[in-house]
């Protein structure tokens, strides 16, 4: 690391070691803050005032981030260079809702192939819609293949739209036996959706599905069957009539694919004009993330404010808020997103690295996040800095129950942040009449430190505009944090070796198999379970 980076990072640390380097609460008492620490990005209001961000740790943190030349790498990844070293591959998602010439990699005019593909995807569905003949769309993928588009769908179908879209991911065969009894065969489409179409999951559950539809229709099954991957040697064998077969490139992550082919049952099930009005969202978030100044640059700022979260003041864990039911599958995603990629012990050299990297994220929509995890986060020992994303205006007319999901969102930040002292708690149980010795021991378990850090992110309203600007937003931060922690946040080696062992482990579980060399725990499960399954 260059000397300038150390330096910096020397700095962030020593401002976190320093008495009361993690309080709130007094940098709140100056009257400017809310505004000074409020960013605008297309039309996302980000709040990071309720955070120990102080000016000087800014500074700092802003420091670091220009002698680790985030903004330097942002650009090499926007030109197309191969980025993802340890995988010899550019990263362009933002090619993938860019405008036409935009994006080169390589030689090859990334932009022209993307175009080519929207365009093919946009007279599919054309063609679909208008046939009408179907009205399920079943989507079999798992991780990016799965997680992007099933939570865009979710958020963004309203009754009415074009299809009813289904995602079958888990290889459980409970996902297919659960889907199966809604859909009829004639009526269905049905995508199956894998980047390499190798991953085990999604290639048994296409079987199954293929077979299902083949038994119902024979010959005719062949025009339900579409494929969405970069693999198109594999999707002939599998029988996907080439024209119903759309790629992308191998410069495209599985989790920064929902923007690809993969997002096809988006538009099949919502329309097209939502499927791109959510890849021009995402544009304009590309646009604010590689224009926007550092000290105005949203998406550097909450990787920085991760940074002094995770690094400076270790905590370990962050969670997502989303105070919109439509947004339920958005901390799923999410973690993908930031746990594949930033769950990483070396950097780019292949060195360890010198300081934690990507936080556990895990999350919920409010308000049933606050009727489960949310009392971890306000008397817990850690803190677990929270993201809470509040719609201002619902796509419904329960204006009382939309005020109050509001009201909610807001009160758990002031509530994070503010806590709750002795005189305060006394001064409750004194006027319920509680004699002084009750009041005395319940004191403790009724207090609340406060001073534990949130970011609220307000969007006008949620349509494919403004998630495809949020969805955005988070893609870029990941991207900043894997160049301030100096890993590669594009690749996941980290999930092989689960899926080597399951395939090792696969025959060992047929019917008078005999075990291989394992762990004696394993070993004793393998035969129990043999023993519980009759073989
Ligand atoms: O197992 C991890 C992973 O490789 C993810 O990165 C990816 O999104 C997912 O599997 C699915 O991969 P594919 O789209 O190739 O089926």
């Amino acid at each position: 690391m260059a000397h300038s980076a150390e330096a910096a990072w020397d700095r962030v640390i020593g401002l976190a070691r320093e008495a009361g380097a993690a309080s709130i609460r007094p940098l709140m008492a100056d009257p400017s803050r809310a505004a000074r620490f409020t960013r605008r990005a297309g039309d996302i209001l980000a709040d990071l005032s309720k955070t120990s961000v102080s000016d000087t740790v800014l500074e700092a943190l802003l420091e670091l981030a220009r002698a680790r030349g985030v903004l330097a790498a942002r650009d090499a990844m926007a030109r197309g260079e191969a980025i993802n070293t340890t995988e010899g591959r550019a990263v362009l998602h933002m090619a993938l809702r860019g405008p036409r010439g935009a994006f080169r990699a390589g030689g090859e005019d990334a932009s022209a192939e993307v175009h080519g593909t929207l365009e093919a995807m946009r007279a599919f569905c054309g063609r679909i819609h208008s046939e009408g003949r179907f009205t399920d769309v079943v989507n079999i993928g798992i991780g990016g293949s799965d997680l992007g588009p099933q939570m865009a769908a979710r958020a963004l179908w309203r009754h009415g739209m074009p299809m009813r879209a289904h995602y079958l991911s888990n290889v459980d065969g409970h996902a297919w036996e659960a889907m199966r009894h809604g859909l009829d065969p004639a009526r269905t489409l049905v995508l199956v959706a894998s980047k390499t179409f190798t991953t085990a999951e999604t290639m048994a559950n296409a079987h199954l599905v293929r077979d299902w539809l083949r038994g119902a229709l024979g010959e005719a099954s062949d025009a339900h069957l579409v494929a969405l991957s970069t693999n198109l040697k594999a999707t002939r064998e599998f029988g996907v009539p080439e024209e119903q077969v759309f790629g992308f490139r191998d410069w495209v992550g599985g989790r920064f694919s929902m923007w690809s082919a993969i997002g096809l049952s988006v538009a099949l099930a919502c329309g097209w004009d939502v499927f791109a009005a959510l890849l021009a969202g995402a544009r304009r978030m590309d646009e604010h993330f590689l224009s926007a100044p550092e000290a105005e640059n949203l998406p550097l700022l909450m990787a920085l404010a991760e940074l002094w979260h995770v690094d400076g003041l270790g905590y370990p864990s962050r969670a997502v808020l989303p105070y919109d039911e439509r947004l339920a599958r958005f901390p799923a995603h999410l973690q993908q997103v930031e746990m594949e990629s930033l769950g990483k012990r070396v950097t780019l050299g292949g060195l360890p690295v010198a300081r934690p990297t990507g936080p556990v994220v895990f999350g919920e929509p409010g308000t049933n996040s606050q009727h489960s995890f949310m009392q971890l986060l306000h008397q817990g020992t850690t803190p677990v800095p929270a993201d809470i994303v509040l719609i201002a205006n619902p796509d419904h007319g329960f204006e009382e129950n939309h005020r109050q999901l509001l009201a909610n969102g807001l009160a758990q930040a002031e509530a994070l942040l503010r806590g709750r002292d002795a005189s305060e708690v006394r001064a409750e149980m004194e006027a319920k009449g509680m004699s002084p010795e009750a009041i005395e021991a319940l004191l403790p378990h009724r207090l609340f430190p406060g001073d534990r850090p949130s970011t609220t992110l307000l969007l006008p309203r949620l349509d494919a505009g403004t998630l495809g600007q949020l969805v955005a937003l988070y893609e870029h931060k990941v991207f900043c944090l894997g160049a301030l922690w100096n890993v590669n946040a594009f690749d996941q080696w980290g999930v092989e070796l689960g899926k080597q062992l399951a395939g090792a482990l696969l025959p060992e579980l047929a019917p008078g198999a005999r075990p291989g060399p394992h762990d004696p725990s394993t070993t004793a499960l393998i035969a129990e379970i043999h023993r519980l399954r009759g073989g």
